[in-house]
């Protein structure tokens, strides 16, 4: 096989040199199949240009060994001579990659063996990309980085060698599984399942030589849109023998295809509810007809009253994946997982984690992360996310899920990603997906001595004194507390304070010349604190017991309020206000010391200086607008005198 490496894309975390320490020695690949041979032929390639030998004494073998389990590694080295052994082809790949990660440290002292296992079963990646150029959502729904790798206006794209490129980063990073089209199906990304089904195959053949298997997002009406039914009830026979054919067709085409993702009853999308039949019904029908062939369905857990009267305070849009889908727990078919956004809401910057993750315990979880930036600066701020979803993993049951899911940020962009930086946040996501309990700040390490090769520390320093504390950067100049939303409706872009207020989509703050947040409390609000279990329940329920980033998420607060950090409501909004927009100015000028050096590559750092003078801007418009707005209501000065205008 020939490596992909396109010539007119950034390299990313893969640039030759990041080879260089594998490929000036001499080694041994003991292992046969199609993944051993891709192992085999980065060896070769790295070798062919960096002059190392095929012949022995070996400096590095690598074996398999099916003790160390799917996917799993070890690593060692002994008498000079470190050893790679997969516990099947694909944990082979997985410790190559380790390899390539250590660099010349995998060369160095002896080391005793390491054993390495993915947490989660199942590292995802689900692409919001559209065949067509949808009207509102672009080729890319909430794509931040140019249009789709897959398709143009309509076709795809004739060359998919930058699709074998990106399975090739993806699988360095851990991720096993890519979901290539938008939740949203319309009608003609629905015909991906039937007579498109080819170009699903093409990407799944970009992507096999990496363990990346191809899953679709399909549309739950498909039996009528494609298959001319006059029904798509999932207790029909008809319709179950519809999508029983169907799939086989697509197992015929694609024998390693993953599955299948729905988002069903969401948004406007057609679902079970039609027919009055519940979700289980529905993913139950789609998991029967991909059993045989071993095959999952994603079933997303984002059901919610998009057509809410704001003027109703008893409906909460974050109570309802938990009323919808708990008491389904324990009714769902084994290769049923249901897709569960890892907060209550919409991906905010700042969330409790979904009281479903923790109620579901009969039911195969995935938890959905969003790597696109559509709520933290849309790969214009440098908002590092890895923090983010070490604290969401952390908490109680998240690590137990047995897949990790997140929205791709990638699109046809020259970096992948729009922003430079935010390729950080696709490769963090994999590796978090790999093992939960990384630190962010040593994975952000990984990606610095891939990326730019080993760079000396001022670099190092420079890009960790950016992006550490980038994302609680970014929740500073936005919305408060946790309340959220406070985004210009439909791009979700800088801020607008009541641009959701009035809106039928759930998503309020209440604000009023006494106090803001969302009463959530079973004493006196929307009863949503009693979807979590204990100690949560109580915790959230409590004034004194919420943590201050959540109290606005949780409580209806006077102005006045003391928080636990000793200051005001009122006054920690103006205060982080001010200190947000400072800090994305500071961020700017720890880039801005790079100029006319070396350090990186001149485009390199005009692409993110260009991003970061955006950055800025954006940050002084939140500043001013929120700290405008809550001034003209509270009619509270700021303590410190400071100008708002
Ligand atoms: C968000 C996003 C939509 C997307 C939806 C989903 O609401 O704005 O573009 O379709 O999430 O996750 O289904």
């Amino acid at each position: 096989m020939t490596i992909p490496e396109p010539t007119d894309v950034h390299a990313a975390w893969l640039p030759p040199e990041a080879f260089r320490a594998i490929g000036s020695r001499r080694t041994l690949v003991q292992a046969e199949g199609p993944l051993a041979g891709t192992v085999r032929a980065e060896v070769e390639q790295a070798r062919a240009r960096y002059g190392g030998a095929a012949e022995g004494p070996y400096d590095l073998v690598l074996s398999l060994d099916a003790a160390e389990g799917a996917d799993g590694y070890a690593i060692a080295r002994r008498d000079g001579v470190t050893t790679v052994t997969g516990g099947d082809p694909a944990g082979l790949l997985y410790g190559f990659f380790h390899v390539v990660r250590l660099g010349e440290a995998a060369f160095g002292a002896d080391r005793e063996p390491e054993h390495h296992r993915p947490a989660m079963r199942r590292r995802m990646l689900d692409h919001w990309d559209n065949i067509d150029v949808h009207p509102v959502m672009g080729q890319v729904e909430r794509g931040y980085a140019g249009g789709s790798i897959f398709w143009s206006d309509g076709a795809p794209r004739p060359d998919l060698t930058r699709v074998g490129a990106y399975g090739r980063l993806l699988a360095a990073s851990g991720v096993n599984a890519v979901a290539i089209n938008n939740v949203n199906v319309h009608a003609t990304e629905a015909r991906l399942l039937t007579d498109r089904l080819g170009e699903v195959a093409a990407i799944a053949a970009e992507l096999r030589p990496y363990g990346i298997r191809v899953h679709l997002s399909v549309n739950f009406a498909s039996p009528i849109a494609l298959g001319g039914l006059s029904t798509a009830d999932p207790l029909d026979e008809g319709v179950r023998a519809w999508w029983a054919r169907t799939t086989e067709q697509v197992y015929a085409a694609i024998p390693d295809f993953g599955g299948y993702v729905v988002k069903a009853d969401s948004e406007g999308q057609p679902g079970p509810f039609a027919y009055g039949r519940t979700h289980a019904d529905g993913a139950n029908m789609l998991a029967e007809a991909l059993a045989p062939f071993g095959g999952v369905v994603h079933w997303r857990a984002f059901v919610y009253n998009h057509r809410q009267d704001w003027r109703d305070r008893s409906t909460d849009r974050a109570r309802a994946a938990y009323d919808h889908f708990a008491p389904l727990d324990g009714t769902f078919l084994d290769n049923a997982i249901l897709q569960v956004k890892h907060g209550p809401m919409d991906f905010q910057p700042r969330e409790p984690v979904s009281p479903v993750i923790l109620a579901m315990r009969g039911t195969r979880l995935a938890v959905e992360l969003q790597v696109t930036q559509e709520y933290t600066g849309q790969q214009r701020h440098v908002c590092y996310l890895a923090p983010m979803w070490s604290e969401i993993l952390a908490f109680e049951n998240v690590a137990e899920a047995g897949d990790l899911v997140a929205v791709s940020n990638v699109g046809d962009d020259r970096y992948w990603t729009g922003h430079p930086l935010a390729q950080a946040n696709l490769y963090a996501f994999g590796r978090l997906a790999w093992d939960p309990g990384l630190d962010p700040a040593a994975v952000l390490d990984e990606w610095i001595d891939l990326t730019f090769a080993w760079p000396g520390e001022s670099l190092r320093r420079t890009l960790h004194a950016m992006m550490d504390g980038s994302w609680r950067t970014y929740e500073r100049y936005t919305a408060p507390l946790g309340v959220g939303f406070m985004v210009r409706p439909g791009h979700h872009y800088g801020p607008d304070v009541d641009g959701y207020e009035y809106t039928p989509w759930g998503t309020y703050h209440f604000a009023d010349r006494d106090g803001v947040g969302v009463d959530r409390t079973r004493a006196t609000g929307t009863g949503f604190t009693g979807q979590y279990p204990q100690p949560w329940s109580d915790v959230y329920e409590s004034l004194e017991r919420c943590p201050d980033e959540l109290l606005l998420f949780f409580h209806h607060v006077p102005y006045g309020h003391v928080l636990h950090s000793g200051s005001t409501v009122i006054q920690h909004i103006y205060d982080t206000h001010f200190a947000g927009a400072e800090e994305a100015a500071e961020t700017r000028l720890h880039w801005e010391k790079l100029a006319d050096t070396d350090a990186v590559d001149p485009d390199l750092y005009a692409r993110v200086k260009e991003r970061l003078d955006e950055q800025v801007r954006c940050a002084e418009e939140w500043r001013d607008q929120i700290n405008a707005y809550f001034f003209r209501k509270s009619g509270v000065p700021d303590a410190r005198g400071r100008h708002i205008p």
